[in-house]
């Protein structure tokens, strides 16, 4: 098995979850596996080796995991994009919406300075709903966005396609 289908074994699929008709893609198996886990952050940052990255932004609550360990491998500062009502400071929000709902996330005002070089990091992209917000919202406070990663991409919700749209280098680890 080579790697990349290495990494796609580590994930979980649970059907149903957390709605009927929805095919939960489960990273946990990945992160609890020391090889994969390496692999798959490795590859995530594996175009920018050496590049200044100021920050690294992190999307709640499974794009903090990857996103520190990213950060870390980058030698970037770490920003996490939270649910609405978790961070203590003044903040800037926005709405977005989901495969199976809507939300508000919402960054602290001061966590990057405009110019700043940010890759946006989560698990996974469906709709493009969260990441499309995200990236507005770090525009929004003068961030440039070099790129965002994901581990997954679910090409057919078309959220990969959405952010390239708006001008974002997308690096996705699997389909
Ligand atoms: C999941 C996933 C992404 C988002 C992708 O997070 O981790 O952040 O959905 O969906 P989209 O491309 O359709 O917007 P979720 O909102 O379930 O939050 P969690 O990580 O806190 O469980
Ligand atoms: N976030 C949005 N859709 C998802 C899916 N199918 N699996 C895991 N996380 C998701």
């Amino acid at each position: 098995m080579d790697e990349r289908s290495d990494l796609r074994a580590a994930v979980r699929t649970i059907p149903d979850y957390p709605r009927p008709g929805i095919l939960f893609r489960d990273i946990t198996t990945l992160l609890g596996d020391a090889r994969a886990f390496r692999r798959a952050v490795d590859e995530l940052v594996q175009p920018w080796p050496g590049s200044k990255i100021d920050k690294v932004a992190g999307i709640e609550a499974r794009g903090f995991i990857l996103g520190g360990a990213v950060a870390h491998q980058l030698a970037s500062g770490f920003v996490p994009i939270r649910k609405k009502g978790k961070l203590p400071h003044e903040t800037v929000t926005i709405a977005y919406s989901l495969e199976y709902g809507i939300d508000e996330m919402e960054m602290h005002r001061d966590a990057i300075a405009p110019g700043e070089r940010v890759i946006l990091v989560d698990d996974l992209i469906a709709t493009g709903g969260t990441a499309t917000a995200a990236v507005e919202l770090l525009r929004k406070m003068g961030a440039e966005v070099v790129a965002a990663v994901f581990v997954i991409d679910l090409p057919d919700l078309g959220g990969a396609r959405r952010l390239r749209d708006m001008g974002v280098t997308v690096r996705t680890l699997m389909s």
